[in-house]
């Protein structure tokens, strides 16, 4: 069986994807900058039908990217290796972005190009492309909407969904760009490479703790959050569709979450004692941080249904399966 290989599969959404690409019994070729998968993933994905290997290596190093294709017949790629940056850290290291975000995905579809074995790339592109417009469109559609990213990870963003669409065109690699929404769930943690960590991840870190959270206005403002499972069964379609009816696909749950968000941190409540929530007060420092601070248009999602996808999880029901992982990882360290 071809093997699937997925740069940053170490990562928030590259672990989820690797154990679902486990589940059903694939070969997972994870690469990436970590030598191992972190917490109690390796045991778990050891339970799993399918066969992993992880190993280290950077995007950008050309031989290493060749000797994984050379290694074993890799017949999909997720090319997910990225450096997800904040305004500091592009304001800082402009080139460090870049050469993950773009040059490390090059390379990879360069490697890809002369292994000559890959049938499908789901390239990593983002809600972030849509930048500016999300304020000012109700509806986030992928051929209405102008694209205008604001942040260097979302100008990397959109060069990833064109140069990505455009090489791979150029070099006989069938290729589908996923516009990926924010997304929250199960193995989200911080990798130091990614400056806009959810909300979620910290109200979930504050309820383990049994604290206060004191939210931010911002957390009440439109915005579209994906469950990660969800997302993950979208990346499937996009693996499997034998001709897929679209390039670019948004991967969202096109809602908007907010209305939603008290009865998710009931839910929270109800399982981790100690934990409440309140919104900060005027002029009060919030304990939980979100980057936004203007309500968002959520993401069009019939492109996606094209695919044979939907999103299955709504928020609550999202927030009780987080829960339940969450209590899982807690007795086996995995958190
Ligand atoms: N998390 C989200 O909400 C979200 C939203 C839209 C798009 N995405 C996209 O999904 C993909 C995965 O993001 P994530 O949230 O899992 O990020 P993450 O920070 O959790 O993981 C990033 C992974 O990339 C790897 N990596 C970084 N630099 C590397 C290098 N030079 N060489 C090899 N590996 C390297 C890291 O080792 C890590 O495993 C990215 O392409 C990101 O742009 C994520």
């Amino acid at each position: 069986m071809d093997a699937t290989l997925v740069t940053g599969g170490a990562g928030f959404v590259g672990l989820n994807l690797t154990e679902a690409l486990l589940a059903r019994g694939g070969h997972v070729v994870v690469f990436g900058r970590e030598a191992a998968l972190p917490g109690a993933a390796p045991a778990r994905f050891a339970r799993l039908p399918g066969r992993l290997e992880v190993i280290a290596g950077d995007v950008n190093d050309a031989s290493a990217l060749r000797a994984v294709f050379a290694g074993r017949r890799i017949g999909a790629v997720f090319p997910f290796a990225a450096v997800t940056a904040g305004p500091e850290r592009e304001a800082a290291d402009p080139h460090g972005v870049l050469d993950v975000n773009l040059h490390g995905l090059i390379r990879t579809l360069e490697a890809a190009r002369d292994a000559g074995t890959v049938r499908r790339v789901v390239l990593p592109a983002s809600a972030a492309v849509y930048g500016e417009s999300a304020y000012s469109h109700a509806v986030l559609d992928e051929a209405t909407t102008p694209a205008v990213p604001v942040s260097l990870y979302g100008v990397t963003k959109y060069a990833v969904e064109r140069a990505g669409l455009r090489l791979c065109a150029h070099w006989g690699l069938d290729a589908v760009a996923a516009r990926i929404g924010a997304c929250f769930g199960p193995w989200e943690r911080d990798t130091g490479l990614r400056d806009t960590l959810s909300p979620h991840l910290a109200l979930a870190t504050a309820a383990r703790a049994g604290r206060e959270a004191v939210l931010p206005p911002g957390l009440r403002l439109s915005y579209d959050w994906v469950y990660v499972r969800d997302l993950v069964a979208g990346l499937l379609a996009l693996l499997d569709a034998p001709a897929p009816p679209h390039r670019v696909v948004n991967l969202a749950s096109g809602e908007d979450f907010a209305p939603r968000l008290d009865a998710c941190l009931g839910v929270l409540a109800a399982r981790f004692r100690g934990f409440r929530w309140r919104d900060a007060a005027a002029g009060e420092a919030a304990t939980i941080r979100v980057s936004e601070a203007r309500p968002r248009g959520v993401m069009a999602i019939a492109r996606a249904a094209a695919f044979g996808w939907r999103p299955r999880f709504a928020p609550v029901a999202a927030y009780e399966d987080y829960v339940g992982w969450l209590l899982a990882s807690a007795d086996q360290g995995l958190g």
